[in-house]
C-alpha cells in the first residue's frame, strides 16, 4: 500500500497510521519513466528533496519566508451570504488567491525555489499553463536572485498575456513553445528538454503535483500548507470539515488542501460514500467540463475516458486516442486543461477515496459572477470550477455540515476572458479605443 512521503516535515502529526516510505509509486502509479540523461539528476534531486527539505534550517526559512513574502496564513472565510441563499451546508471559503502573486503556486515555487538554492544551482527553468505557476517562479526567483526562465505555450500566452506581462517585470525570460497543442504539456515537453540537456547547473521547478518521481511527492508536500492551515483554522473555530472541494488541473492545489485527510485509507474505504457519518470528509475533485462531452472538448480524466497511459516520465491517467496519442483537450481557464492527472489523485480516485466530478466553462464563469456578486470575493476561473461544484453541492447536505472549497487563485489575471464572456460590447469598444491610442501616441 502506498503511504506519504517521509518529508511531509511540518506536517508530520498529519501523516496518519501509514508507515512514512518514499518510493515514487502510488499503487502503481506514479513511478520515474524518463530518459537515460535525466535519471541522474532526479535522483540528485531526491536526495536533496529527502535530506535538505526536512531539515531543521531549510524548515525554520521556509515557513519565516511564507509568513513574510507569501503573506501566510491565507484566511478562511465563512461565505454566510451563500450559506443563507442556498440552504443546507455551511460554505467556508479557503482563500488561497490572497497569497502573493494570486494563488497557491507560490508555496511550491518558493519550496523549490530555496532547494534550488541550497543546492547551488546557477538556474532555473519552469513551465506554466495559466502563468500562475511562471509568475510564482519569476517572482521566487527574483526574490532569491536567480535567473530565471519560463516555458510557456503559445496558446497559453495569448489567453494569459498579462501574466507574460508580470513575468517578464519579474526579470524571467519567457520562451513561447510552438510544438503540439501549444499549452502546458508542451510547455512540459520542452522544460524536461531543457533540463536534460543542462542538467549540472539548472534547477526544474515543476509546478504541479506530476511528473516523474520526486516531484509529486515534492509538490503535495510544499502545498500541504494549505490543509494543514484550514484543518488549523476550523478546528479553531471548534469545526471539522464534512466535505473540502477543490479544482483538478495536474492536482496540485487538491492534493495539497486534502493532505492532512487523504490517508489512512483503509479507514476512508469504510466510510460510506456519500453520507455524513464518517470522521473522514468527502474529497471532491473538480475537473474541467468545458464545453461538454465529446474528444477535445474537456479535460475530464477521471470523470471521463481517461486511460491508464505513461506520459511526460510518469504512469497515470490520461486523455489518450486509440493509439495511446495524447487527445487535444478544452477548458476556459488555461489552468485546468491539462490532459492527465497527478498520480497520486489517480491512485486516491480508482480507490474510492477521492470523488471527481465536473464543472463546464458556462458554469464556471457563472460561479465566478456569483461569488463576486453575493461575497464579494473574485474566484480565479480555476477555482471557479470548484466554486460551481459547491454552489450545485451544498443544499444536499445537512445544515451542520461545513463545506469548504479551496479558492486556489484569485481572478484578476481572467480580465480578457471573463470581461469578453461577460461585457463583450463594453469591453470591444474599450480595446478599440486603447488601440486607436495606441496608434496616436506612435
Ligand atoms: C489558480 C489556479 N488554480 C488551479 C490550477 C490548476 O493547477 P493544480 O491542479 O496543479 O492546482 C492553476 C494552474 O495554473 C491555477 O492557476
Amino acid at each position: 500500500m502506498r503511504a506519504r512521503s517521509l518529508v511531509d516535515g511540518y506536517s508530520k502529526q498529519e501523516v496518519g497510521n501509514n508507515p512514512p516510505i518514499l518510493t515514487g509509486f502510488f499503487g502503481s502509479f506514479g513511478g520515474r519513466y524518463v530518459a537515460e540523461v535525466l535519471r541522474k539528476p532526479l535522483h540528485e534531486l531526491e536526495e536533496a528533496f529527502l535530506s535538505i527539505v526536512p531539515s531543521k534550517e531549510f524548515q525554520e526559512e521556509y515557513q519565516a519566508k511564507l509568513k513574510s513574502f507569501v503573506g501566510r496564513p491565507t484566511p478562511l472565510y465563512y461565505a454566510e451570504n451563500t450559506t443563507r441563499l442556498l440552504g443546507g451546508g455551511r460554505l467556508y471559503i479557503k482563500l488561497e488567491g490572497l497569497a502573493a502573486t494570486g494563488a497557491h503556486k507560490i508555496n511550491n515555487a518558493l519550496g523549490q525555489g530555496l532547494l534550488a538554492k541550497r543546492m547551488g544551482k546557477k538556474r532555473v527553468i519552469a513551465e506554466t499553463g495559466a502563468g500562475q505557476h511562471g509568475v510564482a517562479v519569476a517572482a521566487v526567483c527574483a526574490h532569491l536572485g536567480i535567473p530565471c526562465r519560463v516555458y510557456m505555450g503559445e496558446v497559453d500566452m495569448m489567453r494569459q498575456k498579462p501574466n507574460v506581462f508580470w513575468m517578464e517585470r519579474y526579470g524571467a525570460e519567457v520562451v513561447g513553445v510552438s510544438s503540439g497543442s501549444r499549452t502546458l504539456k508542451d510547455a512540459v515537453n520542452e522544460a524536461l528538454r531543457d533540463w536534460a540537456s543542462h542538467p549540472e547547473d539548472t534547477f526544474y521547478i515543476l509546478g504541479s503535483a506530476l511528473g516523474p518521481s520526486p516531484y509529486p511527492d515534492m509538490v503535495r508536500t510544499f502545498q500541504s500548507i494549505i490543509g494543514v492551515e484550514t484543518k488549523e483554522q476550523l478546528a479553531s473555530l471548534g469545526l471539522k470539515p464534512t466535505a473540502l472541494i477543490a479544482c483538478v488541473g495536474g492536482g496540485s492545489n487538491a492534493i495539497g488542501f486534502f493532505s492532512p485527510y487523504l490517508y489512512p485509507i483503509d479507514e476512508s474505504e469504510e466510510r460510506i460514500k456519500g453520507t455524513e457519518t464518517s470522521n473522514m470528509p468527502r474529497l471532491i475533485g473538480v475537473e474541467a467540463g468545458g464545453r461538454g462531452p465529446g474528444k477535445g472538448q474537456h479535460a475530464a480524466r477521471m470523470s471521463g475516458e481517461g486511460k491508464v497511459g505513461i506520459v511526460q516520465g510518469y504512469k497515470s491517467r490520461f486523455l489518450l486516442d486509440e493509439d495511446g496519442q495524447v487527445l487535444p483537450t478544452h477548458s476556459v481557464s488555461a489552468g485546468l486543461d491539462y490532459p492527465g492527472i497527478g498520480p497520486e489523485l489517480a491512485y486516491l480516485g480508482d480507490r474510492g477515496r477521492i470523488e471527481f466530478i465536473t464543472a463546464t466553462d458556462r458554469q464556471a464563469i457563472e460561479a465566478m459572477d456569483f461569488f463576486a456578486r453575493t461575497e464579494g470575493i473574485l474566484f480565479a476561473l480555476e477555482s471557479a470550477h470548484g466554486g460551481a461544484a459547491a454552489l450545485r453541492l451544498l443544499p444536499s447536505f445537512s445544515k451542520e455540515a461545513v463545506v469548504v472549497v479551496n479558492m486556489s487563485g484569485r481572478g484578476d489575471k481572467d480580465l480578457f476572458i471573463t470581461a469578453r464572456e461577460l461585457d463583450r460590447e463594453r469591453w470591444r469598444e474599450f480595446l478599440q479605443r486603447e488601440v486607436d491610442s495606441l496608434g496616436d501616441a506612435l
